[in-house]
């Protein structure tokens, strides 16, 4: 469901995690293992709510577990399973079936928490996810950082000039492609922002490109942002808004605030950048550890 709501056929999926199409033809029949669904959640952004805090549904489970102050026998003996199993499902493996006989008892409210999204209100539908960098902020981009090596998520409308383009409608997937080069400056579709800021941190994590920019609105409520993101990014907030256009040549402010994500910067680009444009670099530490 989650999958068909992004438009994903399931070998898209299973490229993106890494894994087999059958694994995930078996995981919808519920018969799937935890590690590929705690993969597949996290590809598709799935996150359920009622739980506990935790990076993953089995980090939530005991934790929430613990808060009810049970055993994991306990545990075990209400869902019908051996206490090996669950201790096996909290260390993430185990069978999707299991654990479903876990969280019922667990946390019998878990539901699908709201995918994040960023409205851009009237006109809302059409090209929601193609909104172009504006030429006048690419200029202060190239200034402060220099010449743009890899547009990951580029459309042949856009202003922006990079050495490299991952197009789409040219059968690339910034998503699946080796990102390379010096610069990545990463403007994503908003509808999924999250996927591609851990793509640009898995990327600039990997060695493949040095430095990477990305212009993303505001939004900072995942776990992930704060314990992973946050601890190696610097964070730039915007004061005010930027001019978007789209294909057909409108233009909009954005109706949300906006902020730079940047991994591998330097001081330097940081203050030339703070220079051109009103708004504040922060620093958040990685204070959310749980
Ligand atoms: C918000 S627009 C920004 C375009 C350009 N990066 C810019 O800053 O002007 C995001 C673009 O990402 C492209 N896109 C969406 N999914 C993609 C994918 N998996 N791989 C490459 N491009 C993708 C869409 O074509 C869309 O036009």
């Amino acid at each position: 469901m989650a999958r068909r709501s992004k438009g994903w056929p399931q070998k898209t999926l299973a490229e993106r995690i890494g894994v087999d199409p059958q694994r995930i033809k078996r995981l919808e029949k519920g018969t799937g293992s935890v590690e590929t669904l705690i993969d597949a959640m996290e590809a598709l952004e799935l996150r359920l709510s009622g739980i506990a805090p935790g990076a993953t549904i089995t980090d939530q489970l005991r934790a929430k577990r613990q808060k009810r102050g049970w055993s994991i026998s306990h545990a075990a003996q209400r869902a019908g399973l051996d206490r090996a199993t669950v201790a096996d499902l909290e260390r993430g493996n185990g069978s999707v079936a299991s654990l479903q006989s876990l969280l019922t008892v667990v946390a019998p409210n878990a539901k699908r928490r709201a995918p994040e999204r960023s409205y851009w209100g009237q006109g809302d539908k059409e090209d929601r996810d193609s909104r172009f960098t504006p030429p006048e902020f690419m200029q202060i981009i190239y200034a402060a950082f220099g010449p743009v090596d890899l547009d990951p998520c580029a459309h042949r409308l856009s202003p922006v000039v990079a050495k490299r383009r991952i197009l789409l409608d040219e059968g690339g997937d910034g998503l699946a492609d080796e990102w390379s080069g010096r610069l990545a400056f990463v403007n994503p579709p908003y509808s999924a922002q999250l996927i591609w800021l851990r793509r640009a941190y898995e990327q600039w994590s990997a060695g493949n490109v040095e430095t990477v920019v990305c212009l993303v609105p505001v939004r900072t409520d995942s776990a992930w942002f704060h314990q992973t993101l946050a601890a190696d990014a610097e964070i730039f907030f915007l004061q005010g808004r930027l001019r978007f256009s789209t294909p057909s040549g409108k233009a909009q402010h954005t109706p949300f605030s906006l902020m730079l994500v940047a991994l591998g910067t330097s001081a330097e680009q940081r203050e030339r950048l703070s220079g051109a444009v009103p708004g504040a670099w922060t620093r958040t530490e990685n204070k959310m550890q749980n």
